[in-house]
Protein backbone atom coordinates (compact mmCIF):
# COMPACT_ATOMS: atom_id res chain seq x y z
CA UNK A 1 0.00 0.00 0.00
CA UNK A 2 1.08 3.39 -0.38
CA UNK A 3 2.67 4.98 2.21
CA UNK A 4 1.89 9.26 2.94
CA UNK A 5 4.77 11.64 4.17
CA UNK A 6 3.77 14.55 5.38
CA UNK A 7 6.66 17.02 4.10
CA UNK A 8 6.78 20.14 5.96
CA UNK A 9 9.63 22.56 4.68
CA UNK A 10 9.11 25.18 7.57
CA UNK A 11 11.44 28.71 7.17
CA UNK A 12 15.14 30.09 6.54
CA UNK A 13 17.17 27.05 4.75
CA UNK A 14 14.16 24.31 5.55
CA UNK A 15 12.78 25.03 2.43
CA UNK A 16 16.07 24.63 0.36
CA UNK A 17 16.88 21.53 1.96
CA UNK A 18 13.90 19.78 2.15
CA UNK A 19 13.75 20.27 -1.64
CA UNK A 20 16.84 18.22 -2.25
CA UNK A 21 15.68 15.31 0.14
CA UNK A 22 12.55 15.20 -2.16
CA UNK A 23 14.85 15.32 -4.78
CA UNK A 24 15.87 12.02 -3.37
CA UNK A 25 12.58 10.34 -2.48
CA UNK A 26 11.49 11.73 -5.94
CA UNK A 27 14.39 9.32 -7.52
CA UNK A 28 13.84 6.83 -4.82
CA UNK A 29 10.50 6.50 -6.22
CA UNK A 30 10.94 6.68 -10.26
CA UNK A 31 13.80 4.64 -10.47
CA UNK A 32 13.98 1.93 -7.47
CA UNK A 33 9.94 1.43 -7.01
CA UNK A 34 9.68 3.22 -3.47
CA UNK A 35 5.74 3.29 -3.14
CA UNK A 36 5.25 6.57 -1.27
CA UNK A 37 3.34 9.53 -1.67
CA UNK A 38 4.28 13.15 -0.39
CA UNK A 39 1.97 15.96 0.61
CA UNK A 40 3.62 19.34 1.55
CA UNK A 41 1.81 21.71 4.42
CA UNK A 42 2.63 24.52 6.58
CA UNK A 43 4.66 25.21 9.90
CA UNK A 44 6.21 27.50 11.52
CA UNK A 45 6.92 31.32 10.76
CA UNK A 46 5.37 30.46 7.38
CA UNK A 47 2.32 29.02 9.11
CA UNK A 48 2.21 32.15 11.09
CA UNK A 49 2.55 34.06 8.09
CA UNK A 50 -0.16 32.55 6.36
CA UNK A 51 -2.52 31.00 8.92
CA UNK A 52 -1.57 32.95 12.04
CA UNK A 53 -0.50 30.03 13.73
CA UNK A 54 2.59 27.96 13.77
CA UNK A 55 0.89 24.99 13.93
CA UNK A 56 -2.09 25.42 11.85
CA UNK A 57 -5.08 22.54 12.51
CA UNK A 58 -4.84 21.13 9.14
CA UNK A 59 -0.87 20.69 9.75
CA UNK A 60 -1.35 18.46 12.44
CA UNK A 61 -3.92 16.49 11.39
CA UNK A 62 -2.16 16.09 8.04
CA UNK A 63 0.88 14.79 10.35
CA UNK A 64 -1.24 12.51 12.04
CA UNK A 65 -2.83 11.01 9.11
CA UNK A 66 0.95 10.78 7.52
CA UNK A 67 3.03 7.30 7.96
CA UNK A 68 5.82 9.55 8.64
CA UNK A 69 6.87 13.25 8.52
CA UNK A 70 9.97 14.82 7.05
CA UNK A 71 10.58 18.10 8.54
CA UNK A 72 13.09 20.98 7.61
CA UNK A 73 13.75 23.38 9.79
CA UNK A 74 11.72 26.33 12.15
CA UNK A 75 12.49 29.93 13.42
CA UNK A 76 13.82 33.07 12.41
CA UNK A 77 14.52 36.75 12.74
CA UNK A 78 11.43 38.18 11.62
CA UNK A 79 9.65 36.24 14.33
CA UNK A 80 11.81 36.32 17.09
CA UNK A 81 9.34 39.21 19.27
CA UNK A 82 6.83 37.42 19.36
CA UNK A 83 4.70 36.22 21.94
CA UNK A 84 6.33 32.87 22.76
CA UNK A 85 2.38 30.67 22.18
CA UNK A 86 2.81 31.69 18.27
CA UNK A 87 6.43 31.44 17.89
CA UNK A 88 7.77 29.04 15.44
CA UNK A 89 9.60 26.75 17.91
CA UNK A 90 6.22 26.15 19.14
CA UNK A 91 5.14 24.41 15.83
CA UNK A 92 7.48 22.12 16.08
CA UNK A 93 6.94 21.35 19.75
CA UNK A 94 3.43 20.36 19.01
CA UNK A 95 4.35 18.08 16.58
CA UNK A 96 6.19 16.56 18.39
CA UNK A 97 3.93 16.26 21.67
CA UNK A 98 1.19 15.86 19.34
CA UNK A 99 2.44 12.99 17.74
CA UNK A 100 3.82 11.65 21.03
CA UNK A 101 6.74 11.25 19.62
CA UNK A 102 9.00 10.86 22.90
CA UNK A 103 11.94 9.15 21.62
CA UNK A 104 14.43 11.09 19.86
CA UNK A 105 17.58 9.47 17.89
CA UNK A 106 19.96 11.68 16.87
CA UNK A 107 23.44 9.91 15.72
CA UNK A 108 26.71 11.09 15.40
CA UNK A 109 28.31 9.33 12.59
CA UNK A 110 31.97 10.37 11.36
CA UNK A 111 32.08 9.78 7.70
CA UNK A 112 35.70 9.14 7.43
CA UNK A 113 36.02 11.53 4.41
CA UNK A 114 35.23 14.24 6.55
CA UNK A 115 37.75 13.96 9.77
CA UNK A 116 40.30 16.75 8.57
CA UNK A 117 36.45 18.95 8.61
CA UNK A 118 36.07 18.38 12.34
CA UNK A 119 37.57 21.09 14.52
CA UNK A 120 38.81 18.34 16.41
CA UNK A 121 41.91 16.35 15.59
CA UNK A 122 41.51 13.40 13.24
CA UNK A 123 42.58 10.57 15.03
CA UNK A 124 40.17 12.01 18.25
CA UNK A 125 36.75 11.70 15.80
CA UNK A 126 38.05 8.91 13.30
CA UNK A 127 35.71 5.95 13.95
CA UNK A 128 32.96 8.34 15.78
CA UNK A 129 29.78 6.25 15.75
CA UNK A 130 27.37 7.52 19.02
CA UNK A 131 23.66 6.98 19.02
CA UNK A 132 22.27 9.80 21.34
CA UNK A 133 18.85 8.95 22.66
CA UNK A 134 17.32 12.53 24.00
CA UNK A 135 13.50 12.25 25.61
CA UNK A 136 11.85 14.62 23.48
CA UNK A 137 8.46 14.95 25.04
CA UNK A 138 9.05 15.75 28.79
CA UNK A 139 11.73 17.66 31.07
CA UNK A 140 11.97 21.26 30.98
CA UNK A 141 10.41 21.94 27.89
CA UNK A 142 7.11 20.88 28.74
CA UNK A 143 7.00 21.26 32.59
CA UNK A 144 4.40 23.19 34.35
CA UNK A 145 4.18 25.28 35.48
CA UNK A 146 6.16 28.16 33.49
CA UNK A 147 5.92 31.68 32.77
CA UNK A 148 6.72 34.91 34.11
CA UNK A 149 5.37 36.19 36.48
CA UNK A 150 5.43 39.84 38.96
CA UNK A 151 7.00 39.64 42.17
CA UNK A 152 5.19 41.96 45.00
CA UNK A 153 8.19 43.80 45.37
CA UNK A 154 7.35 44.67 41.15
CA UNK A 155 9.98 42.47 39.80
CA UNK A 156 9.59 39.90 37.41
CA UNK A 157 10.60 36.50 38.03
CA UNK A 158 10.55 33.72 34.92
CA UNK A 159 9.95 30.35 35.44
CA UNK A 160 10.25 26.90 34.12
CA UNK A 161 9.76 23.28 35.48
CA UNK A 162 11.73 19.93 35.53
CA UNK A 163 9.63 17.02 35.36
CA UNK A 164 9.78 13.33 34.80
CA UNK A 165 7.45 10.75 35.74
CA UNK A 166 8.81 7.03 36.33
CA UNK A 167 7.39 5.81 32.92
CA UNK A 168 8.40 8.47 31.11
CA UNK A 169 11.85 7.62 31.95
CA UNK A 170 11.65 4.32 32.10
CA UNK A 171 10.33 4.22 28.62
CA UNK A 172 13.16 6.26 27.09
CA UNK A 173 15.52 3.83 28.97
CA UNK A 174 14.01 1.11 26.99
CA UNK A 175 14.42 2.54 23.35
CA UNK A 176 18.00 3.40 24.72
CA UNK A 177 18.83 -0.28 25.79
CA UNK A 178 16.96 -1.74 22.33
CA UNK A 179 19.31 0.10 20.48
CA UNK A 180 22.35 -0.38 22.29
CA UNK A 181 21.39 -4.42 22.34
CA UNK A 182 22.03 -3.97 18.53
CA UNK A 183 25.49 -1.83 18.73
CA UNK A 184 28.19 -2.14 21.31
CA UNK A 185 25.48 -2.71 24.27
CA UNK A 186 27.14 0.32 25.91
CA UNK A 187 24.25 2.98 27.74
CA UNK A 188 25.59 5.69 29.55
CA UNK A 189 22.76 8.13 31.37
CA UNK A 190 23.07 11.78 31.37
CA UNK A 191 22.11 13.51 34.35
CA UNK A 192 22.72 15.99 36.55
CA UNK A 193 21.61 13.94 39.95
CA UNK A 194 24.16 15.32 41.88
CA UNK A 195 21.88 18.69 42.07
CA UNK A 196 18.37 17.80 40.67
CA UNK A 197 16.13 15.23 42.14
CA UNK A 198 14.25 15.00 39.01
CA UNK A 199 17.17 13.60 37.76
CA UNK A 200 18.61 11.66 40.81
CA UNK A 201 14.95 9.67 39.67
CA UNK A 202 16.12 9.37 36.53
CA UNK A 203 19.24 7.69 37.52
CA UNK A 204 17.14 5.21 39.88
CA UNK A 205 14.59 4.21 37.09
CA UNK A 206 17.22 3.92 34.39
CA UNK A 207 19.41 1.37 36.78
CA UNK A 208 16.10 -0.11 37.77
CA UNK A 209 15.37 -0.73 33.79
CA UNK A 210 19.20 -2.03 33.07
CA UNK A 211 18.57 -4.34 35.74
CA UNK A 212 16.35 -6.47 33.52
CA UNK A 213 18.98 -6.66 30.93
CA UNK A 214 22.43 -7.92 31.81
CA UNK A 215 23.75 -7.51 29.07
CA UNK A 216 23.50 -4.01 28.87
CA UNK A 217 26.13 -1.88 30.33
CA UNK A 218 24.97 1.22 32.08
CA UNK A 219 27.01 4.30 33.07
CA UNK A 220 26.31 7.45 34.68
CA UNK A 221 27.70 10.98 33.42
CA UNK A 222 26.88 14.12 35.00
CA UNK A 223 26.17 16.61 31.97
CA UNK A 224 29.05 19.01 32.73
CA UNK A 225 31.34 16.00 32.60
CA UNK A 226 29.50 14.59 29.91
CA UNK A 227 30.18 17.95 27.76
CA UNK A 228 33.79 18.17 28.34
CA UNK A 229 34.34 14.27 27.92
CA UNK A 230 32.31 14.55 23.66
CA UNK A 231 35.23 16.91 22.95
CA UNK A 232 38.08 15.33 24.60
CA UNK A 233 37.80 11.59 23.88
CA UNK A 234 34.09 10.83 22.07
CA UNK A 235 34.84 7.09 21.23
CA UNK A 236 34.54 6.23 24.40
CA UNK A 237 30.51 6.62 23.96
CA UNK A 238 28.06 4.24 22.33
CA UNK A 239 24.37 5.25 23.48
CA UNK A 240 23.93 7.90 25.34
CA UNK A 241 20.52 8.87 26.99
CA UNK A 242 19.41 11.92 28.35
CA UNK A 243 16.77 14.57 29.37
CA UNK A 244 15.18 17.18 26.46
CA UNK A 245 17.63 19.68 27.35
CA UNK A 246 20.78 18.16 27.69
CA UNK A 247 20.19 16.07 25.13
CA UNK A 248 19.19 19.11 23.08
CA UNK A 249 22.80 20.74 24.06
CA UNK A 250 24.66 17.58 24.02
CA UNK A 251 23.73 16.70 20.60
CA UNK A 252 25.06 20.03 18.57
CA UNK A 253 28.18 19.62 20.00
CA UNK A 254 28.83 16.10 19.10
CA UNK A 255 27.52 17.43 15.43
CA UNK A 256 30.52 19.38 15.27
CA UNK A 257 32.57 15.81 16.16
CA UNK A 258 31.05 14.65 12.61
CA UNK A 259 32.71 18.18 10.61
CA UNK A 260 29.39 20.24 10.72
CA UNK A 261 25.78 20.38 12.66
CA UNK A 262 24.73 20.12 8.67
CA UNK A 263 25.69 16.51 8.99
CA UNK A 264 23.32 15.12 11.86
CA UNK A 265 19.99 13.85 10.88
CA UNK A 266 17.36 12.83 13.33
CA UNK A 267 14.23 10.21 13.58
CA UNK A 268 12.01 11.57 16.35
CA UNK A 269 9.78 8.16 17.47
CA UNK A 270 6.31 7.43 18.96
CA UNK A 271 5.44 3.83 21.03
CA UNK A 272 4.64 2.21 17.12
CA UNK A 273 7.60 3.51 15.63
CA UNK A 274 5.46 5.94 13.31
CA UNK A 275 7.95 9.09 13.31
CA UNK A 276 9.20 12.47 12.05
CA UNK A 277 12.50 13.14 10.77
CA UNK A 278 14.35 16.33 10.68
CA UNK A 279 17.85 17.44 10.38
CA UNK A 280 18.78 18.09 14.33
CA UNK A 281 20.29 21.76 13.19
CA UNK A 282 17.86 24.96 12.61
CA UNK A 283 16.72 27.17 10.11
CA UNK A 284 19.76 28.61 10.01
CA UNK A 285 18.47 32.49 9.01
CA UNK A 286 22.66 33.47 8.41
CA UNK A 287 22.38 31.93 5.37
CA UNK A 288 19.30 31.11 4.65
CA UNK A 289 18.31 31.69 0.52
CA UNK A 290 22.45 31.49 -0.34
CA UNK A 291 22.29 27.53 -1.82
CA UNK A 292 24.95 27.37 0.60
CA UNK A 293 23.10 24.83 3.42
CA UNK A 294 24.44 21.65 3.32
CA UNK A 295 21.08 19.72 2.65
CA UNK A 296 23.08 15.97 3.77
CA UNK A 297 21.09 15.88 7.42
CA UNK A 298 17.91 16.10 6.09
CA UNK A 299 18.80 13.69 3.08
CA UNK A 300 20.08 11.39 5.55
CA UNK A 301 17.19 12.26 8.04
CA UNK A 302 15.00 10.72 5.01
CA UNK A 303 16.95 7.69 4.89
CA UNK A 304 16.44 7.29 8.97
CA UNK A 305 12.92 7.37 7.46
CA UNK A 306 13.36 4.49 5.04
CA UNK A 307 14.77 2.63 8.14
CA UNK A 308 12.79 2.73 11.07
CA UNK A 309 9.21 3.91 9.63
CA UNK A 310 8.82 2.83 6.25
CA UNK A 311 10.39 -0.59 6.88
CA UNK A 312 12.86 -0.10 3.63
CA UNK A 313 16.40 -0.69 5.11
CA UNK A 314 17.97 -1.27 1.48
CA UNK A 315 16.98 1.99 0.27
CA UNK A 316 18.40 3.76 2.95
CA UNK A 317 20.84 2.06 2.59
CA UNK A 318 20.95 3.03 -0.94
CA UNK A 319 21.10 6.92 0.00
CA UNK A 320 24.13 6.69 2.95
CA UNK A 321 26.17 4.49 0.05
CA UNK A 322 24.76 7.49 -2.29
CA UNK A 323 26.67 9.94 0.32
CA UNK A 324 29.80 8.10 1.12
CA UNK A 325 30.41 8.43 -2.58
CA UNK A 326 30.00 12.05 -3.56
CA UNK A 327 31.81 12.29 -0.55
CA UNK A 328 34.84 10.30 -2.29
CA UNK A 329 33.94 12.11 -4.74
CA UNK A 330 34.88 15.57 -3.05
CA UNK A 331 32.14 17.39 -3.09
CA UNK A 332 31.55 19.88 -0.17
CA UNK A 333 29.39 22.41 0.67
CA UNK A 334 30.94 25.46 2.80
CA UNK A 335 30.22 23.98 6.14
CA UNK A 336 32.18 21.06 5.56
CA UNK A 337 34.88 22.56 2.81
CA UNK A 338 37.97 21.73 2.93
CA UNK A 339 41.38 22.67 1.21
CA UNK A 340 41.54 20.75 -1.86
CA UNK A 341 37.73 19.48 -2.24
CA UNK A 342 35.05 21.01 -4.47
CA UNK A 343 32.80 23.72 -2.99
CA UNK A 344 29.08 22.88 -4.43
CA UNK A 345 25.66 24.38 -3.34
CA UNK A 346 22.62 23.08 -1.49
CA UNK A 347 20.97 22.38 -4.94
CA UNK A 348 24.67 20.94 -6.31
CA UNK A 349 24.86 18.46 -3.49
CA UNK A 350 21.35 17.38 -4.12
CA UNK A 351 22.08 16.99 -7.58
CA UNK A 352 25.18 14.81 -6.76
CA UNK A 353 23.40 12.49 -4.35
CA UNK A 354 20.75 11.85 -6.97
CA UNK A 355 23.42 11.25 -9.41
CA UNK A 356 25.13 9.09 -7.45
CA UNK A 357 21.94 6.86 -6.52
CA UNK A 358 21.17 6.73 -10.33
CA UNK A 359 24.85 5.03 -10.33
P1 LIG B 1 21.01 26.85 13.64
O1 LIG B 1 21.21 25.39 13.79
O2 LIG B 1 19.93 27.29 12.74
O3 LIG B 1 22.38 27.49 13.13
C1 LIG B 1 23.57 27.46 13.89
C2 LIG B 1 24.77 27.69 12.97
O4 LIG B 1 24.96 26.54 12.16
C3 LIG B 1 24.57 28.86 12.00
O5 LIG B 1 25.78 29.52 11.80
C4 LIG B 1 24.13 28.17 10.72
O6 LIG B 1 24.45 28.87 9.53
C5 LIG B 1 24.88 26.84 10.80
N1 LIG B 1 24.11 25.77 10.12
C6 LIG B 1 22.99 25.17 10.57
N2 LIG B 1 22.55 24.27 9.69
C7 LIG B 1 23.41 24.28 8.66
C8 LIG B 1 23.50 23.56 7.44
N3 LIG B 1 22.59 22.64 7.07
N4 LIG B 1 24.53 23.85 6.60
C9 LIG B 1 25.46 24.74 6.93
N5 LIG B 1 25.44 25.46 8.08
C10 LIG B 1 24.42 25.23 8.93
O7 LIG B 1 20.81 27.43 15.11
P2 LIG B 1 20.48 28.93 15.59
O8 LIG B 1 21.18 29.91 14.75
O9 LIG B 1 20.70 28.92 17.03
O10 LIG B 1 18.92 29.06 15.35
C11 LIG B 1 18.33 29.67 14.22
C12 LIG B 1 16.83 29.45 14.25
O11 LIG B 1 16.55 28.07 14.08
C13 LIG B 1 16.17 29.84 15.58
O12 LIG B 1 14.95 30.42 15.28
C14 LIG B 1 16.00 28.52 16.29
O13 LIG B 1 14.95 28.51 17.20
C15 LIG B 1 15.72 27.60 15.15
N6 LIG B 1 16.05 26.21 15.37
C16 LIG B 1 15.20 25.30 14.83
C17 LIG B 1 15.48 23.96 14.91
C18 LIG B 1 14.53 23.00 14.29
O14 LIG B 1 13.68 23.39 13.54
N7 LIG B 1 14.65 21.72 14.57
C19 LIG B 1 16.67 23.53 15.53
C20 LIG B 1 17.54 24.49 16.07
C21 LIG B 1 17.23 25.83 15.97
C1 LIG C 1 16.16 21.06 18.03
C2 LIG C 1 15.82 22.51 18.25
C3 LIG C 1 14.49 22.64 18.98
C4 LIG C 1 14.70 22.05 20.38
C5 LIG C 1 13.88 24.03 19.10
C6 LIG C 1 13.82 24.74 17.78
C7 LIG C 1 12.51 23.95 19.70
O1 LIG C 1 16.84 23.16 18.90
O2 LIG C 1 15.37 20.36 17.37
O3 LIG C 1 17.23 20.63 18.47
O4 LIG C 1 15.18 22.74 21.28
O5 LIG C 1 14.37 20.88 20.55
MN1 LIG D 1 18.66 21.96 19.10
Amino acid sequence: MTKKIAVLPGDGIGQEIVAEAVKVIDVLRADFGLDVEMEEGLVGGTAYDAKGHPLPEETLDLAKSADAVLLGAVGGYKWESLPIEVRPEKGLLGLRSGLGLFANLRPALLYPQLASASTLKPEVVSGLDIMIVRELTGGIYFGQPRGVRTLDNGEKQGFNTLVYSESEIRRIGKVAFDIAMKRDKRVCSVDKANVLECTELWREVMIEEAGARPEIELSHMYVDNAAMQLVRAPKQFDVMVTTNMFGDILSDAAAMLTGSIGMLPSASLDENGKGMYEPIHGSAPDIAGQNIANPLATILSVAMMLRYTLDEPEMAGRIEKAVNAILDQGKRTADIWTEGSEKVGTAEMGDAVVAALRG
